[in-house]
């Protein structure tokens, strides 16, 4: 196909030349490698020019241990608390609404969270089928402490949510009790957005909102005046690729103050007493910055954020609009000599309020499944980054596969089964069906060549 026919179908494509020109001079190697990168969603790719920067600030301050107040102290602390109201104005959010907190990732943010929240008996947990497991995973603190934990559905083709029934959902929010709601801003699955008019709607009905920005912040502008959820996780590797190991949680104050928190470490407290017995701790984001922050690397923060805005947001989620849409075309009209089609895609078929993950399977031409570890070991030796398996999103994975609640039942019931399951056991548990599937994630400086590299292996598989 050619990049005319591309560009008749998609002309805003040419208001991203910019990155173009930024791959070329920032980002050469992945060309230098001959590396075709389409794992967008599992992290982001840093510029040569990030790591510079970095390197220079490091090169040339001297910097201490933030929690004293001598000078290379304060160095530090005037790095880390620039890159704390930079991460505020890059989400433009209202210092005296919301407070940053740095974690090591997004499961980081998610833990304080699923740890500190007053769930009780009376209380609810309430979360899509399609989070991530960080987002599953606090359901565990949310049964530990007696408060109720549902699932909301998605539906088959698009996994979307039906609206009419989410509405039934968050109608069971009890008053006079705790009640969280999460969802994904854009599934790590499927990258359907779900709508950020949720985030009112249910904190008007009595919940707490736990907005999962991870998979949507990279691509898309996350604006805080605009949508108010209560806690915000995301990691900082998946928006502009370096460093890894640092993630936040956006927290609004009002929400933080419900929060618990079943302890006390280094740097959280004012006061802590050995004989006394007692601690109190310290206020906002510092209660829950764990014993010394990564000062080092959260300068490279800012940079991070400095370049994406100099980038502009719209820019990247245009390209990758229209990148997503060709592929999806292109990429779903593949037939085998049989009539069969070789993929069978799991979320949008549009470009319509999705982000720009593709997730599907592959089937030989008698229309039976190819593991997607065959197809990862095959892109693989053309340099093809993609990802297989479940994506760490299990409930979309279940729907999207077909896999039921009885099969799933049997499987964890059967002998040998109650403590241990390796991905294998449970491989052969479903038999026959796919155990997972095959994403490819476009991103920030993805090209029409590298989908078109893509599709031409894709074409390669054909019989
Ligand atoms: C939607 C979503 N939430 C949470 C996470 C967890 O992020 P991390 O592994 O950086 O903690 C991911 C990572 O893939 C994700 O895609």
């Amino acid at each position: 196909m050619s990049f005319a026919a591309f560009l008749q179908q998609y002309p805003t494509y040419t208001t991203t030349q910019k990155l173009d020109t930024l791959r070329a001079s920032d980002y050469s190697r992945l060309d230098a490698t001959g590396q075709i990168y389409l794992d967008y969603t599992g992290g982001g790719l840093y510029a040569d020019s990030q790591v510079r920067r970095h390197q220079e600030i490091l090169l040339k301050g001297v910097f201490g241990n933030p929690h004293s107040s001598n000078p290379t102290s304060m160095a530090a602390t005037r790095l880390v608390e620039g890159a704390r109201e930079h991460v505020l104005r890059f989400f433009n959010a209202d210092p005296a609404e919301y407070e940053v907190i740095f974690t090591p990732n997004a499961s980081g943010a998610l833990k304080i969270v699923g740890e500190a929240y007053p769930f009780a008996p009376g209380g609810h947990y309430l979360l899509t089928f399609d989070n991530h497991n960080s987002v599953n995973g606090i359901r565990e603190f949310a049964h530990a402490r007696g408060a109720a934990v549902t699932y909301v559905p998605l539906a088959l083709p698009d996994l979307r949510i039906i609206e009419t029934q989410l509405d039934g959902f968050l109608d069971r929010a009890r008053p006079g009790h705790n009640n969280l709601f999460a969802y994904p801003a854009q599934s790590n699955f499927s990258s359907v957005k779900h709508p950020l008019e949720w985030i009112a709607k249910a904190q008007q009905q009595g919940w707490d909102v736990l907005l999962d920005a991870a998979a949507f912040a990279p691509t898309n502008q996350l604006d805080l005046t605009r949508y108010k959820p209560d806690f915000v996780p995301l990691s900082f590797y998946k928006i502009f690729g370096y460093p890894t190991g640092l993630g936040a949680l956006l927290a609004k104050r009002t929400a933080l103050h419900k929060l618990h928190k079943p302890w006390f470490a280094g740097g959280t407290i004012t006061v802590a007493s050995v004989q006394g017995d007692k601690y109190y701790l310290a206020e906002g984001h510092a209660a829950f910055e764990d014993g010394t922050v990564d000062y080092l690397n959260i300068p490279a923060v800012e940079i991070g954020l400095q370049h994406m805005e100099s980038i502009g947001m719209e820019i990247i989620s245009e390209r990758v609009r229209c990148l997503t849409g060709w592929l999806i075309e292109h990429l779903t009209e593949l037939t085998h000599s049989t009539g069969v089609k070789l993929v069978r895609l799991y979320g949008p078929a549009s470009t319509e309020a999705r982000g720009g993950a593709v997730t599907a399977n592959f089937f030989d031409k008698n229309g039976r499944p190819i593991d997607h570890r065959s197809i990862e070991e095959q892109a693989n030796k053309v340099n093809i980054s993609l990802r297989t398996g479940c994506f760490c999103n299990p409930g979309a994975g279940e729907v999207a596969l077909g896999i039921s609640r009885v099969e799933l039942d049997v499987c964890f019931n059967g002998p040998g089964h109650e403590e241990r399951l390796t991905i294998d056991d449970f491989r052969l548990c479903i038999d026959g069906k796919s155990s997972g599937a095959v994403r490819i994630s476009v991103g920030m400086v993805s090209n029409f060549q590298d989908i078109e590299t893509f599709l031409n292996f894709c074409r390669g598989l054909l019989q």
